[in-house]
């Protein structure tokens, strides 16, 4: 074949490299993940996560303004309160003066064009910081659970959350606040779910942002295992019987075949979360000089869009004018 076949010629100038290749998402496709905290004037770097901070709504509305500016899809939000109002069952989590139950209607409000996504979980509300409920020690009661998640998932829509994002893992959860949605007659928010959640080592900087890590024991019991690929899978299926609107892949990077394997048996949207330990080894890397931040973001995206990606939960996504804007 050699030499009438000759590859180099299709990426010969930045011309052709850009006819030819794929461009990378819009902003619009990136959802930011933030933590909103109670009070004002309230601005906590993470340490963890160089760029990214624990705010109060005030705070985040300034935030926002670039953010919405630069084109970018959504926001989704996690709570954070105080440690002296955490319990056993997270019941802070369902607070009509919760952060996130606040914050909603104030981004609505100044931002009309965000997508207002809200995670639904219990661990930055329980005293022992697990998912759920617990029972003899670390076990997570499933079905107990449910009933709480109902209640955090329908006080997040009432506050008028375009969609509501459960990461628990519990078994039955997205049919469950389903049901609970349809009962309160608000069948107009979208519910994605955290499908494929694995029990992953690259939560580390998440934890430290939203003081949710587990006092004892760890999340192997409910979130799914990267040993077991075909539970893996069900886990999503599952939810999409369930009537989720959105599956989601977590995290990404390490699972890019999860999202093409997912891509290819479901026609429903397809999110991928590129997760706080994805995020801070790019910043570590680059600062210690090993590496350009800007070129190793765009190449992640252009990762997890090759497997099949449609929307991307990125911390990247506030700084998308900077580094993934053409
Ligand atoms: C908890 C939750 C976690 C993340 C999102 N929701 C952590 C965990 O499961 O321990 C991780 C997000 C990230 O690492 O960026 N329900
Ligand atoms: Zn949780």
């Amino acid at each position: 074949m050699f030499p009438e076949v000759r590859l180099r010629r299709l990426r010969r100038t930045e011309g052709l490299r850009n006819m030819f290749g794929q461009p990378l998402p819009g902003p619009e496709k990136f959802i930011w993940p933030v933590f909103v905290r109670e009070g004002t004037g309230v601005e906590e770097p993470i340490d963890a996560m160089p760029g990214q901070s624990r705010m109060s709504a005030d705070v985040l509305l300034k935030k926002l303004e670039p953010v919405a500016e630069s084109g970018v899809g959504g926001v989704l939000l996690f709570g954070l309160t105080d440690p002296s109002k955490k319990d056993s069952r997270g019941s802070e989590a369902w607070s009509e003066t919760g952060a996130v139950q606040q914050a909603v209607p104030l981004i609505k409000k100044e931002f009309p064009q965000l997508t207002v996504f809200t995670d639904v979980c219990l661990c930055a509300y329980t005293d022992h910081g697990h998912c759920g409920a617990l029972h003899a020690g670390t076990e997570v009661k499933n079905d107990e659970t449910l009933g709480l998640l109902q209640k955090v998932a329908v006080s997040h829509a009432v506050a008028g959350a375009d969609c509501v994002a459960p990461s628990a893992m519990m078994d039955g959860q997205i049919l469950a606040i389903r049901e609970a949605l349809d009962e309160n007659d608000l069948t107009d928010t979208l519910l994605m779910s955290y499908s494929t959640k694995f029990a992953s080592s690259m939560y580390g900087p998440f934890r430290e942002a939203e003081q949710s890590a587990p006092g004892k024991g760890d999340r192997q019991g409910y979130q799914a295992s990267y040993g077991d690929l075909r539970t893996a899978l069900r886990e999503s299926e599952f939810d999409e019987d369930e009537g989720a609107d959105i599956l989601m892949v977590k995290p990404a990077l390490m699972y890019l075949d999860v999202i093409t394997r997912l891509r290819e048996t479901t026609d429903l949207p397809l999110a991928a979360y590129n997760v706080s330990g994805e995020y801070s080894m790019l910043i570590a890397q680059a600062e210690r000089g090993w590496g350009d931040l800007r070129a190793m973001v765009r190449e992640n995206i252009a990762a997890m869009q090759r497997a099949g990606t449609d929307i991307f939960i990125s911390y990247w996504a506030n700084r998308y004018a900077e580094l993934l804007a053409r």
